[in-house]
């Protein structure tokens, strides 16, 4: 009910604190199963310092404006494109629905398809929905990449684009992104990769020498990239990153706003009003951190992985799905739904679906907790 006089501050924390008190925490380890972590101290910090800046009405915050655009210039240059083109947006669901929606707009197919890997994160459903655009489900290899072939059979008039996956939702598997690329290029069709977890992470992995295929700009038929900070860029919710390679694609979504504060502007977002602060904390990230800080952090996380895997083979009635290609394991056991149902009553935050729990080592997640993890599971698979 709303309440008819307000309440001193100390109360309503107190309110909070007790109705929080279930919520699980990145910092006590048992989150497992999420790609959001704890935020960077630094992070934090910004988006408090900043928290009024909005960079929907960008004509008042005029420098906010401009750290955005250079944040979204690292992350293009990231990504192998020295000038790109985009925005720090609210997440992966929002970056993806925008790459769709320029995909569509600039296209004059009569009824819109779009090309997507069985793998693709559910984001893209409401993309489809929402733009009228349908949706045209390639088959996966054995191997759980899309299959090549299969998206080529399905190509028509229609078709307005492709997509290809960095970093599944589930297994973490990178697509033949090459080879999807080649593929745009001899149709003459966009190709959008969702890199919203495995941004963060393949460059970095590439450079400490793991095999994983090239999957970003270089590729000349990549026409856009899903990229989140607010998974392995360690930066608070909301922060997600599209990035065009070139303009013509923001073009084709921005709407006049008429009526701003500070004076009329363009605007390519789902979102209005959006959080500066965040915008500003992924700038903060990326020059702290820089190439080596994420390659130190990503570095772990895929030791950490190896490591888990290993010791997941170890236990009668696991079964490991596939080796992990980036920071995610996920494993299968018999009698999934009962181990699921007695890990979280443990109080692990984990979840099955698809028919296997995936584990993410995010940089919250320790072998101090791994091992303990494995030892419910062991209890577990022994007990039921
Ligand atoms: C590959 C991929 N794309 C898109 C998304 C959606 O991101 P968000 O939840 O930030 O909207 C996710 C989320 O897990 C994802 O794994």
């Amino acid at each position: 009910m709303f309440p008819e006089r307000g309440s001193g501050e100390d109360e309503v924390l107190r309110e909070l604190e007790e109705k929080t008190k279930e919520d699980l925490t990145f910092d006590s380890g048992k989150i497992l199963g999420s790609m959001c972590t704890y935020p960077h101290p630094l992070a934090i910090k910004v988006v408090t310092m900043y928290i009024d800046r909005n960079l929907g009405d960008p004509g008042l915050h005029v420098g906010s404006h401009e750290i955005e655009r250079e944040a979204v210039e690292m992350l293009a240059n990231l990504l192998g494109l020295e000038k790109g083109y985009g925005h720090i947006v609210s997440g992966g669901t929002e970056a993806n629905i925008l790459a769709v929606r320029a995909f569509r707009n600039l296209s004059d197919a009569e009824k819109p398809e779009l090309i997507l890997p069985e793998s693709a994160h559910f984001s893209f459903i409401k993309a489809g929905e929402m733009l009228g655009v349908k949706l045209v489900w390639a088959k996966l290899n054995d191997d759980y990449t899309v299959n090549v072939k299969d998206v080529e059979e399905k190509i028509t008039d229609n078709t307005i684009g492709i997509v290809g996956i960095a970093g599944t939702t589930g297994l973490g598997v990178v697509d033949d992104i090459p080879a999807l690329s080649d593929l745009a290029l001899d149709y003459d069709i966009p190709l959008h990769v969702d890199a919203a977890f495995g941004g963060f992470v393949i460059p970095f992995a590439k450079a400490l020498g793991y095999n994983i295929p090239d999957f970003d700009f270089r590729l000349k038929g990549v026409k856009s990239i899903t990229i989140d900070p607010h998974k392995m860029g360690m930066v608070p919710i909301p922060a997600g990153g599209i990035i065009f390679r070139e303009r013509k694609y923001l073009e084709a979504i921005s709407v006049l706003a008429p009526y701003l504060a500070g004076g009329k502007i363009w605007q390519a977002t789902i979102t209005g009003t959006r959080p500066g602060a965040n915008a500003l904390a992924v700038w903060a990230m990326i020059k702290h951190l820089g190439f080596e800080g994420y390659k130190k952090i990503v570095r772990t996380a895929m030791e950490l992985s190896r490591w888990f895997a290993g010791e997941l083979k170890k236990i009668p009635g696991v079964h490991l799905i596939r080796e992990p290609v980036l920071n995610i394991v996920s494993f299968s056991t018999k009698n999934l739904e009962e181990v699921e149902r007695e890990l979280k009553e443990r109080g692990w935050g984990i979840s099955a679906h698809r028919g296997y729990i995936r584990i993410v080592m995010m940089p919250h997640v320790r072998k101090e907790h791994l091992e303990e993890f494995l030892r419910d599971l062991k209890e577990t698979m022994e007990r039921l």
